[in-house]
């Protein structure tokens, strides 16, 4: 019987921000006293996570104490044996950022943005990071004219392109991964979602090394199936990391933990992201919650728990669902094995498939067998088969 103990080889990692967060929240200050990211780092080790991540505020805030939190982080990693698999720059939080980083009208801020991006970069390189995740969160407008998006793209790019040079210069073995979010705290985000975001990187100067960090609530928040999300990024060779959470459709980014929220959706998250039907995903699963602002300190760390133990029972569940022989047959009733034939056979012409005859009564009335098929996941979510 699965125990749903976390291992290392699970590959879970969390950000020092999401167990950390002190539930600071537009009506109310924090809820719960600053975290240690050495004891975040410890405490994570123990629930058998296997990596962490972080903005560079969120480890280094000033410069003052920035050396010897660096020297106390990396003791810890050592203790713990956790990596740093990915960095990300704080573009967002400070009042110089309120109206845009990258994309910001004001180019000193643009140029600021870029700097304190190219410095957190040499951290993620030092402390053997192999992703940058880029959030552009205060990338975007409440109006109308006050933002010309066409320049804001170009400066965007601009920024990105800046990034991967370096990268490439100084010989940094990083990709770079744009997360999506539709809106908040702006009023719209650009790039918002998975098929925007892929749309930018091929118009950039290095898109190879640039790839996605797609969120579950974000994608839900804009009304999107996230899994058919990530087997796109995943058909386009995009999914360079991913942040998994809970979301309950669209309203405010609530970042619950994994499973909570959508808990369909999180089913068809892990059959996706375990390779169910199509590529496995191996990278980190990289949980990117917030624990309630109503929790104490032990509901942070038994939401974090719960995160990597959700997504443990979901691949159980989905394995089940694949290896049971009555959905291999309800697949190939609902003709799903017949999508990976190609629509025109090699050697026919386009002309064949013109003068085929088509029984148009027999194909309208031919079972799909969908119902049957999904009646069968459901089960085994439910834990009833
Ligand atoms: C959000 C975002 C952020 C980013 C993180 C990385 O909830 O709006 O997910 O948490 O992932 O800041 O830059
Ligand atoms: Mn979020
Ligand atoms: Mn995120």
């Amino acid at each position: 019987m699965n125990d749903y103990t976390p291992r290392r080889e699970d590959q879970f990692s969390f950000g020092l921000w999401t167990v950390g967060w002190q539930g600071v929240d537009v009506f109310g200050p924090a809820s719960r006293a600053p975290l240690d990211p050495v004891e975040a780092t410890e405490r994570l080790a123990e629930l058998g996570a296997a990596a962490v991540t972080f903005h560079d505020d969120d480890l280094v805030p000033d410069d003052a104490t920035r050396a010897r939190t660096l020297e106390r982080f990396r003791e810890a990693l050592d203790a713990t044996g956790l990596g740093v698999e990915m960095v990300t720059t704080n573009l967002f939080g400070h009042p110089v950022f309120k109206e845009g980083a990258f994309t910001a009208n004001n180019r000193s801020v643009r140029r600021l943005a870029l700097a304190k991006a190219l410095r957190n970069l040499d951290l993620a390189a030092e402390l053997g990071a192999k992703t940058f995740v880029l959030w552009g969160g205060r990338e975007g407008a409440e109006h109308g004219a006050g933002k010309a998006v066409h320049a804001a793209l170009d400066r965007y790019a601009e920024g990105l392109n800046a990034l991967c040079a370096y990268a490439l210069e100084q010989g940094y073995d990083i990709r770079f991964a744009i997360e999506p979010k539709p809106n908040e705290p702006r009023g719209d985000i650009l790039l918002p979602t998975i098929g925007h975001a892929l749309a930018f990187i091929g118009n950039l100067a290095h898109p190879e090394m640039v790839g996605l960090n797609p969120e579950v609530g974000h994608e839900e928040m804009a009304g999107l199936n996230f899994a058919h999300g990530l087997s796109q990024a995943l058909w386009h060779d995009k999914l360079f990391h991913v942040d998994l959470n809970g979301q309950h459709g669209p309203r405010f980014d609530q970042d619950l933990r994994f499973g909570a929220g959508n808990l369909r959706g999180a089913f068809w998250t892990v059959d996706t992201l375990e390779g169910g039907a199509g590529p496995r995903y191996g990278g980190y699963r990289h949980f990117d919650f917030k624990p309630p602002r109503a929790e104490a300190s032990d509901g942070v760390w038994e939401s974090a728990r719960a995160c990597m133990r959700n997504y443990l029972v979901l691949k159980e569940r989905a394995a089940a669902f694949r290896a049971d022989p009555a959905v291999a047959e309800a697949l190939a009733a609902a003709e799903v094995p017949e999508l990976s034939t190609p629509t025109v056979a090699g050697g026919e012409t386009l002309a064949d498939v013109r003068a085929a005859s088509y029984d148009l009564d027999a194909l309208a009335m031919r079972s799909t067998g969908q119902e049957r098929l999904d009646q069968l996941a459901l089960e085994h979510l439910m834990g009833v088969r």
